[in-house]
């Protein structure tokens, strides 16, 4: 009768040892598996982009651009910045001209980009530079998830301290302090995509 009871528990230890055997395989296998993190690709794959075609990227991707903007974090949530999406033309232009004039030339600082997402901050938040530059870096980022060129343009802040900038805000029934952060332009890229610049020395100083 031992010798029987010994038998089964025998047999019974090898199907398990088999089968956690199986298991730690299946495990394995799917550790093996590369394991692409898209939003950790974006992040080192996203340039600025300085040629674009002419071609109108689809309303719902600008759309879906501006609302990764609007899921950025903000001090307190206070949500200080605003977009304003511009893909008119004339706006387009005109916006540009504003920005070529704060340098003190004629040319189109938007590399033909055909749109152009200004991101303002109400500067009654102390947080709103903050707040508006990581707008910005959402709006960069999405872009590139969906397949378009982006470039962060500045002197927001000075067009919209101009008197034509404050123009284009009451004609756009915009009130409130609001202060140019920077302007995201948009397209599809044309030509070969930039590489990154090497990243410098010291740039993370560790403390374990
Ligand atoms: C605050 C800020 C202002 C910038 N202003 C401009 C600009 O006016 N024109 C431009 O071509 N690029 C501008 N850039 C883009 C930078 O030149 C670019 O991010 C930098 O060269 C690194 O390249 P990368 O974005 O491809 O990594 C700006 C970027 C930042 C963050």
């Amino acid at each position: 009768m031992k010798k029987i009871y010994n038998f089964i528990l025998a047999a019974g230890m090898m199907l398990l040892a088999v089968s956690c055997q199986n298991e730690q395989t299946v495990t394995e296998t799917v550790n093996e598996e590369p394991q692409i993190n898209t939003t950790m690709e974006d992040l080192l794959t996203r340039r600025s982009i300085r040629q674009y075609t002419d071609e109108m990227p689809p309303m719902e991707v600008i759309e879906e651009i501006c609302k990764a903007g609007t899921y950025a974090a903000t001090g307190m949530n206070r949500q200080s910045p605003i977009i304003i999406a511009v893909t008119n033309r004339e706006m387009r232009d005109r916006m540009s001209r504003l920005n070529a004039q704060v340098m003190g030339n004629d040319s189109d600082p938007f590399y033909g980009a055909p749109v152009v997402l200004v991101v303002l901050a109400d500067k009654n938040v102390h947080t709103h530079v903050e707040d508006g530059s990581l707008v910005m870096g959402n709006l960069m980022l999405a872009a590139h998830a969906k397949g378009l060129g982006s470039c962060w343009i500045h002197r927001a802040k000075e067009v919209f301290e101009s008197e034509e900038g404050k123009q284009i805000l009451s004609e756009l029934g915009i009130e409130g302090d609001y202060v140019g952060v920077g302007n995201c332009i948009l397209g599809y890229v044309d030509g070969d995509y930039p590489e990154a610049k090497p990243r410098k020395e010291n740039w993370v100083y560790w403390v374990k």
